[in-house]
């Protein structure tokens, strides 16, 4: 049942436009679905002062740094997040993953961090389009989520979201088919069974992100075993990302 809906802000939105932005969307919001607002850093601020309070509103960051404190020049921590009002945060998107070279280890140290200052985790696995063209994404999709969840606890299962987004979906305006998406959220749902357990794999929030708008909505709604959508480019305008909620 489809009941998260995370909009990833991305590089968009100065803090004036945020609080434009949460000004059309959160009296229009009827809580509907539980719905994550993955903010840049510098519009946390206003998000947590128009958020506070709202039903089914989460504020979320981008990123996380993956140590606490220190000689880190122009990052931000878990620990700061948290105090700044943040309950969720992305950690391995494929725009980090290539861009900032974040690998496994590195995503895997961001997890725990994020853990240890008691915020929730959205955490984006994928295939490129080669590894889907030579039949690889099953393999990505494990080799990506057991790096990530190495050494977690079953228990800390609860606070992580796991974001089925191939890499070729993102920005691109193509996605795959409602059955294909299905076939891989089976598949992350097999790996949780296999490296925690059946109940674990059952319970796990599992979101499909990737070139979602309001026009092909409809088609995935029904996707067997999925939870939810993150949705980047068309969430960045209010209506727009009000018009995808109403038809979920
Ligand atoms: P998109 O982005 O909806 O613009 O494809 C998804 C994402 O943030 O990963």
């Amino acid at each position: 049942m489809i009941s998260i809906v995370i909009a990833n802000l991305k590089m968009n939105l100065t803090p004036s436009e945020t609080k434009d932005y949460l000004m059309t969307l959160l009296p229009r919001f009827d809580g509907k679905v539980d719905l994550t607002l993955c903010l840049p850093y510098t519009s946390l601020a206003v998000g947590k002062f128009l958020c506070e309070g709202k039903k089914a509103v989460r504020l979320g960051s981008q990123n996380i740094n993956d140590e606490e404190e220190g000689r880190s020049t122009g990052e931000i921590s878990g620990r700061m997040l948290k105090d700044a009002g943040v309950d969720y945060t992305i950690v391995g998107h494929s725009e980090r993953r290539k861009r900032f070279k974040e690998d496994g280890k590195c995503i895997n140290r961001k997890i725990k961090s994020a853990l240890k200052n008691g915020l929730g985790i959205i955490l984006c696995v994928g295939e490129s389009l080669a590894e889907r063209n030579t039949l690889k994404t099953f393999v990505s999709l494990k080799e990506q989520i057991e790096e990530a969840l190495k050494g977690l606890y079953e228990n800390e299962l609860e606070r992580i979201i796991i974001a089925y987004e191939p890499i070729w979906a993102i920005g691109s305006g193509k996605t795959p088919t409602a059955k294909e998406i299905s076939q891989a959220v089976k598949e992350i749902r097999r790996i949780i069974k296999d490296d925690f357990s059946q109940s674990a794999s059952e319970k796990i929030n599992v979101v499909y992100g990737g070139s979602i708008d309001s026009k092909n909505i409809k088609q995935f709604t029904n996707c067997k075993n999925l939870n939810g959508f993150l949705i980047g480019g068309a969430s960045i305008d209010p209506n727009n990302l009000l018009k995808i909620i109403s038809l979920i």
